[in-house]
Formats: C-alpha cells, sequence, structure tokens
C-alpha cells in the first residue's frame, strides 16, 4: 500500500526535496510528544541532528523516543537510517506554565553546547475557557507566550550558535479569521473556543515578522525566522472540538481530514522545508504553506500589529521593551533566569 500512499504525496502536495544533513546540529521541538512534531522530530533525528523533544508527559515522550529510534521515517530505509541518525532528548516542558518555560530555558542553556534550530510547534485549540497560573488565557500561553518568552531566553545561545540558525514557529491558515484583542487579550469578555486558536494562530504570525525585523534591526545575522501551516491533518488538536465547538465536531474534523487534506507525513513537510532546506536559507520573517512563500491577509498585514502584539506579550511578561535589542535580550536573561 505503500506506493498508493507516495502516488497521494506525489499528486497532491508538496513534499520537501531537500537532502540536507543535519550532523552536528542541535533542534528543540516543542510538542513533540504527537502529531506534527512528533513526525518533524523522526525527520531530523534521521538527517543526523541531536533532537530534543521539549514535552510536558515524560512517560509519553520515552514511547516516542523509542519509536522514532525504531522507525525511519518514509524516505528513509531501515538499514540506512540504523547507521546514519543523531540523537534524542526529552526535556520537560509544560507551556501552560510560564516558571516551567524558564526552567526548560534554563536546562537547554546549561546542558546545550548549541542550539540551531528551534521549532515551536505544541499547540492546543478549542478548550473551555480556562487561565494559566500565570493569569493569562490558556490558549495565548500555550500558542504564543510561552513560546515567545522560549524563544527570546534560547536566542543568545542561537546566536553563539550561528550561522544558519532557524526559528519556525508553527501557525495555522486559520489566523485569517483572526484578531488580537489588545484591549482584553485574556478574551474575558467575548471568549470563543475558535476565536482563543484564531488569536493565537495570528500571534504566531506577527511574531515572527516582528522577531525577524528587530533581529535585522540589531544587525544579528544567520538566525531566521519563518512561520508555517503545515496543513489540515487529523491529529490530537481537535481534541476539545466536540465538547467545546458542537457535538460531533472531533469527528468531522477528523473525518474531512483524512478524506480530502494531508496525512501526518504530508504534514510536516512545510515545517521541515523552513527548517533544512537550501532554498529558504536566506528568508526571514515570512509565511509559509505547502512548501512554497504564501501570501498574508487581513491583520497579518497591518503594519501596526507586530510591534503592538510585542510590547503586549513583554507586558505580559512584565519585561521592558527596550530600543536596543541586543540590550533587551540580556534583560530577560537576567530577569528570567
Ligand atoms: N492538525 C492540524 O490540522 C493543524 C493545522 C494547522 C496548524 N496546526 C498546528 O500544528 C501544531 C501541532 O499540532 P498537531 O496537529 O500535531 O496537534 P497534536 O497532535 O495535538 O500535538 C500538539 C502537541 O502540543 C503539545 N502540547 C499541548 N499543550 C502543551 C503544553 N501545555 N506544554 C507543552 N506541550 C503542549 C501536545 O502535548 P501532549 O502530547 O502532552 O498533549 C502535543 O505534543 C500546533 O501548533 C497546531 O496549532 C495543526
Amino acid at each position: 500500500m505503500s506506493w498508493i500512499k507516495n502516488l497521494k504525496i506525489w499528486l497532491f502536495n508538496q513534499m520537501c526535496t531537500s537532502e540536507a544533513r543535519l550532523d552536528g546540529k542541535t533542534d528543540v521541538i516543542t510538542g513533540a510528544s504527537s502529531g506534527i512534531g512528533k513526525e518533524t522530530a523522526r525527520d531530523l533525528y534521521a538527517r543526523g541532528a541531536r533532537v530534543i523533544l521539549a514535552c510536558r508527559d515524560i512517560e509519553k515522550t520515552n514511547k516516542v523516543a523509542e519509536d522514532i529510534k525504531n522507525n525511519p521515517p518514509l524516505r528513509v530505509n531501515k538499514d540506512e537510517y540504523k547507521k546514519n541518525t543523531g540523537e534524542l532528548a526529552i526535556y520537560f516542558l509544560n507551556l501552560r506554565s510560564l516558571k516551567s518555560v524558564r526552567d526548560c530555558a534554563k536546562n537547554l542553556l546549561t546542558n546545550e553546547a548549541t542550539i540551531h534550530i528551534l521549532i515551536n510547534n505544541a499547540g492546543v485549540s478549542a478548550l473551555p475557557y480556562e487561565k494559566t497560573q500565570d493569569g493569562i488565557e490558556t490558549t495565548f500561553q500555550v500558542n504564543h507566550l510561552g513560546h515567545f518568552l522560549l524563544t527570546l531566553l534560547l536566542l543568545p545561545k542561537m546566536q553563539l550558535s550561528s550561522p544558519n540558525c532557524r526559528i519556525i514557529n508553527v501557525s495555522s491558515f486559520t489566523y485569517v479569521a483572526g484578531d488580537i484583542d489588545f484591549d482584553d487579550i485574556n478574551l474575558e469578555r467575548s471568549y470563543g473556543p475558535l476565536k482563543s486558536y484564531t488569536q493565537s494562530k495570528l500571534a504566531n504570525i506577527l511574531f515572527t515578522k516582528e522577531l525577524a525585523r528587530r533581529l535585522k534591526g540589531a544587525n544579528i545575522r544567520g538566525i531566521n525566522v519563518y512561520a508555517v501551516h503545515p496543513g489540515v491533518i487529523s491529529t490530537g488538536i481537535s481534541q476539545y472540538g466536540s465538547s467545546t465547538v458542537f457535538p460531533g465536531a472531533t469527528f468531522c474534523f477528523n473525518t474531512y481530514a483524512q478524506l480530502f487534506c494531508k496525512n501526518i507525513i504530508q504534514g510536516t513537510q512545510t515545517t521541515i522545508y523552513c527548517a533544512v532546506d537550501e532554498e529558504t536559507a536566506n528568508d526571514t520573517g515570512l509565511y509559509y504553506s505547502n512548501c512554497d512563500i504564501a501570501t498574508t491577509y487581513r491583520k497579518a498585514n497591518d503594519p501596526q500589529y507586530p510591534e503592538k502584539l510585542w510590547n503586549l506579550s513583554c507586558r505580559l511578561l512584565h519585561l521592558e521593551p527596550e530600543e536596543d535589542f541586543i540590550t533587551f535580550l540580556k534583560t530577560v536573561s537576567r530577569q528570567m533566569l
């Protein structure tokens, strides 16, 4: 049956064709315990990287690591896999807790000599209304704010590891329906399970643009930033839909995704493309879909939104967004580690 699978990929979806090796590179992937993150980790491990699975459920992630070690991605044969893989390591990261984000960053900075690729992939959607222990609406914190902080804390190490460092923020085309409620970021007055998701996915794109702009402005070269729409894929992402959106929503989403959209391997391709492909090596601050640059629409193009979101994110973390980006990064590290 695998030839049918390959034919479907060939006919309908762009694949990352790069054969780039990542020997000697260290890659951090959040939310690698299932879905897109897990399969992305498998691919990067097959390319020889030291892959760090930054996850909240260690027992589950141990099993995932075993699975990755024993089973190559589709494009690699088993004998080749045994000889050419990298390393796997697991770090605890629960994005619902900013303390956990800081602790994870601290551990990474202490134990890892270099970090070349950071994939901010973990995500939740359609949650019932809840706030984290930090007082932030959970979807916004898990999908955006936690990754925002993690990235700022890891940037100095990435700077030392550059050139050829890349940060990938896994967004979603649903950002098109989103807006940032700057006056009520926790959506206390107008929460909706999809509204919170689209807000957070728009935030992923705005963060990508603003971080790229600030890196350029500070003349920090060799760290590129990408936002990605992976496609629509049947994964755990829709698990809360039936209880918050409408009864049967999870089943409908998964059935639709399985019949008409991407499978999980296809769903990893744009992330991998941005992480490793030679074609994207000089890009930064852009949005990708189907292994290509994609146009952004609506609020993602508002010229004031990226900086406004940056400043709001800093305020939520009690950080002063200083003019000078290098001084800012030093302050973040001093205050947060
Ligand atoms: N699937 C799609 O159709 C689709 C479409 C567009 C964009 N995306 C994006 O793709 C990314 C990956 O999603 P997926 O589809 O692979 O869904 P998934 O299978 O549910 O994977 C989500 C991952 O995020 C992790 N996660 C959730 N909450 C976390 C927390 N508090 N701290 C740390 N990790 C946490 C999960 O960990 P546990 O295993 O512990 O739950 C899991 O590993 C998300 O950013 C999502 O928004 C997906």
